[in-house]
């Protein structure tokens, strides 16, 4: 297989609002990313995704951008940017930036000009169609409640945005769209950046018939709909030629809706188009349906055969990110392991059962000390626009009560990874001076770096342990993976093999104790312990291949 840094590296996400704020003002700041660089140094992550500090209205915190050029003022300045990427580098931490190029902010200056009139230079910079059958051009949704389709008086037309109505679609069939793009992404490449994080990517190609899709259950189109659409993969590999070849740069495409073998095409290891995908199957595990507000348990059994069939597919063909987590998604404690009397236990389980599989693995700010969901009241705590309009049109629409919708909030709301990063117990976790934009987790006094820094046995020491340990082993890299006992509903158990090496990683995600016997061939004498969230490794008394795993353990054995 192909040696690639990308692929030997962890990357970090930043979600800059909330990470550390620098000046008082209550919102995180680029001045706070570059104080806190030493401690992602010394946690050991190679490079940091940063979510978007472009200029933006923020509806969306920063995923609306009215100007890809200028940094939000809130977020400092562009000598401050430029501050942070040198001392990134000087750390030896690269940078990739956010990329939102599915859509703009309504107030980019490409869209003012668009809506004005329809014969203006901008109008085909956007997707603007007329009503049909006296209603919206098609019944797809938004992402965000409602209809995709927004009614424009001054024109008379409707433009298309599958995410708020202040995100407007770019028209990518727009060779001057394309253009824009490239020439922006340029301007920060040739600035020093490292790669890009392509939000929502797959979507970007719309087929142009607008048909119909499946209804859900608001009685509009999944957003998802449009996704991996006729001319995505031909625009993809222009963007290469145009603007990636010959760069050392890391890509990674936000792929939802993508199938295992459109991720073939956008990652496949040619190096046409990207370097990896992030797919969306396994956050589909507690879903109802299509509907993600909902409180489900995942059956163990889903989660493994889905991940299996990623680690299995793509292999020496395409390459996986790996995450439990990101600013979209809820905390993975929380969700797949237990935030109780096992919070730091299973956080370690499942960072040692991702970390272990073959792909980048991603960590979300927080995610390295177990941090949690959070205990949302009212839904005058929550910030997000997804979840206020989910909260406003299904229970408007009578289709949950408001204590389910409150309940699902709780469980599934993209704020719960959104309150502020818990760097320490002093007053709002030591994230603000100020008063923070979102509440804290009430849980910061005991949840916090500073403690873990000074705790060997902390969940920040055992990632740390974790990026050390791939390393150092290229199997972690680059072995290949299998599925052992893809029917035990409590035991997540693979292989990884390189050439003579091979690995056995348990993980149990559950609190029982099991007696496992060590699947084939793998026994006391021809094994050590590489890593395990216990420590140590108990096999049954005077046996040679029979060990107990005790709640949410996680081993990794290394043959001799
Ligand atoms: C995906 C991003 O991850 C999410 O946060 C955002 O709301 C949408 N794309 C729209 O940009």
């Amino acid at each position: 297989m192909d040696r690639k840094w990308w692929k030997e590296s962890v990357v970090y996400q930043i979600y800059p609002r909330s990470f550390y704020d620098s000046n008082g003002d209550g919102i995180g700041d680029l001045n706070g990313i570059t104080e806190k660089l030493d401690y992602l140094k010394e946690l050991g992550v190679d490079v940091i995704w940063l979510s978007p500090v472009y200029q933006s209205p923020n509806d969306d915190n920063g995923y609306d951008i009215s100007d890809y050029r200028a940094i939000m003022k809130e977020f400092g300045t562009m000598e401050d940017y430029d501050r942070m990427l040198d001392e990134a580098h000087k750390r030896g931490i690269r940078i990739v930036m956010d990329l939102v190029v599915n859509h703009t902010s309504d107030e980019h200056k490409w869209f003012i000009e668009s809506r004005k009139s329809k014969d203006n230079p901008y109008r085909d910079y956007y997707i603007w169609r007329p009503a049909k059958d006296g209603k919206e051009p098609n019944n797809w949704g938004s992402c965000f409640s409602g209809s995709a389709w927004e009614y424009d008086s001054t024109t008379d037309m409707y433009f298309l945005h599958l995410f708020s109505r202040k995100q407007p679609d770019l028209n990518w069939d727009n060779p001057k769209v394309r253009r824009e793009v490239y020439d922006m992404m340029n301007w920060w490449l040739d600035k020093g950046v490292d790669g890009f994080r392509m939000d929502v990517i797959s979507l970007i190609s719309k087929d142009q018939t607008f048909p119909d899709g499946e209804p859900g259950i608001n009685g509009y189109a999944s957003f998802n709909e449009p996704a991996n659409g006729p001319h995505v993969h031909e625009y993809l590999q222009e963007m290469r030629r145009e603007v990636l070849d010959g760069r050392e740069t890391l890509t990674v495409g936000e792929c939802s809706g993508v199938t295992l073998d459109e991720a073939k095409k956008y990652a496949r290891s040619d190096g046409k188009e990207l370097n990896m995908v992030f797919q969306f199957e396994h956050m589909d595990v507690d879903a109802d349906g299509t509907n993600k507000w909902a409180d489900k348990k995942m059956d163990l059994r889903d989660l493994k055969k889905i991940l299996t069939k990623w680690q299995k597919g793509l292999d020496t063909i395409a390459w996986n990110s790996l995450f439990w987590e990101n600013h979209d998604q809820p905390r993975s404690v929380s969700r797949f392991g237990n935030d109780g009397e096992y919070r730091e236990m299973s956080a370690k389980m499942l960072a040692t059962c991702l970390h272990m599989m073959q792909g980048t693995p991603y960590i979300y700010q927080g995610e390295e000390l177990g941090m949690t969901n959070v205990p949302f009241k009212d839904i005058s705590d929550f910030r997000d626009l997804d979840s206020i309009n989910a909260w406003h049109e299904l229970v408007g629409q009578g289709v949950f009560t408001e204590d389910e919708m409150m309940k699902y909030l709780r469980y599934k709301s993209r704020d719960n990874a959104r309150t502020p990063f818990q760097w320490d117990d002093t007053e709002n976790a030591g994230f603000t001076t100020g008063s923070p934009w979102i509440m804290v987790n009430p849980n910061y006094k005991e949840i916090n770096a500073k403690d873990q820094l000074e705790r060997e046995d902390s969940v920040f020491r055992y990632y740390q342990k974790l990026i050390r340990l791939r390393k150092e082993h290229e199997i972690i890299v680059y072995g290949s993976y299998d599925l052992v006992l893809p029917e035990d509903r409590e035991l997540y158990v693979y292989t990884r093999t390189l050439k003579n090496e091979k690995l056995l990683i348990i993980c149990n995600f559950y609190g029982n104790t099991r007696i496992f016997a060590l699947p084939g061939g793998w026994t006391k004498k021809t094994s050590k312990l590489l890593i395990g969230n216990y420590g140590d490794l108990l096999y049954a008394r005077d046996n040679r291949n029979t060990v107990f795993i005790r709640p949410y353990e996680a081993l990794v054995l290394k043959s001799l």
